[in-house]
């Protein structure tokens, strides 16, 4: 990608938070590009939160601490421009739908931010009605978004977020309350998003199968620093990297490697990350039917 412009460049970021006394960030710099699907890794309290506060400048607007270094989102400098500025191009999805959820209806709960935008009433309709059926919740408009599941209010969340038209979606574990068929929604949404209009994710998430399957880059942190970098690939097959940091790889990549170790099976040290490379890459030995 050398050449293009990165949407995010964040160079030497260092922040504490007031009255800590280390930083829970640690001299970060990343270069992330339109169109990617990032997932961010790393055990609780290894920096992912505060790293995604710095991306929609939440930090240094509203959370009191000492940043150094600078966080650059579309050519604007976090530092320089509100918070209600950036919010235009940096879309937000919590962990805690309830948290993120205040109004009587579904479609109000979108018309909320659209009011803050200062979009006109008239305006309105046929945007709530776009993200609705975006993230599959067509006709849902009066209902209460407390009698939704957790996946369904985890995508309504996500339409409240489209509705801005960002360019960056960040999503800090969305779905690390939800149970797993609302898991499968949220991930299959935030998927579409990147795939058929080229959003830019930027997902915190636990769940190393899934991201090896939708993102192009993980970013593992570990107490406040990047420690690894790359496609699924190249990162998960850092297994020593990725166990000193308490992290688990994907199973089929464990599998991989306990077989290059314990029956010399060759990968080159580049293990699969999905089951459906590890088919293909094992399927011949097997022999059988030819393509
Ligand atoms: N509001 C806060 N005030 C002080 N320290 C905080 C605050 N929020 C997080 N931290 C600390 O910053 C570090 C990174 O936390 P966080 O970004 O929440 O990590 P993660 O999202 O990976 O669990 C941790 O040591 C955590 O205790
Ligand atoms: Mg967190």
């Amino acid at each position: 990608m050398s050449g293009e412009k990165p949407i995010l460049e964040i160079k030497d970021l260092t922040f504490t938070y007031a009255g800590a006394e280390t930083p829970a960030l640690k001299n970060i710099n990343l270069q992330i590009f339109e169109g990617e699907y990032v997932a961010l890794l790393g055990l609780n309290g290894s920096g992912k939160t505060t790293l995604q506060l710095c991306i929609n400048a939440v930090i240094p607007h509203m959370i009191m601490g000492d940043m150094e270094g600078s966080v650059t989102v579309q050519d604007l400098d976090t530092a320089e421009y509100p918070t209600r500025e950036l919010a235009k191009i940096v879309g937000v999805v919590f962990d805690n739908p309830e948290f993120q959820l205040s109004q009587m209806s579904v479609a109000e709960e979108i018309a909320l931010g659209l009011e803050n935008l200062g979009v006109a009433v008239e305006e309105m309709n046929p945007i709530i009605h776009e993200v609705l059926d975006i993230v599959g919740l067509s006709g849902l408009g009066d209902r209460s978004p407390f009698e939704l599941s957790g996946g369904q209010q985890q995508r309504l969340s996500i339409a409240a977020a489209l509705a801005m038209r960002p360019q960056i979606l960040v999503m800090d574990e969305p779905t690390s309350n939800v149970d797993p068929i609302g898991k499968e929604e949220v991930f299959a949404v935030a998927a579409k998003l990147n795939r058929e209009r080229k959003m830019t994710v930027i997902m915190a998430e636990h769940e190393v199968e899934v991201m090896a399957a939708y993102a192009n880059r993980i970013i593992v942190m570990d107490h406040g620093e990047v420690i690894l970098n790359g496609t699924p690939t190249e990162v998960f097959s850092q297994l020593d990297v990725l166990e000193k940091a308490g992290l688990r790889v994907p199973q089929v990549t464990e599998m991989a490697y306990r077989l290059e170790h314990d029956r010399s099976a060759h990968w080159n040290s580049v293990y699969p990350v999905t089951t459906e490379e590890a088919f293909q890459r094992i399927a011949p030995l097997f022999g059988g039917k030819h393509d």
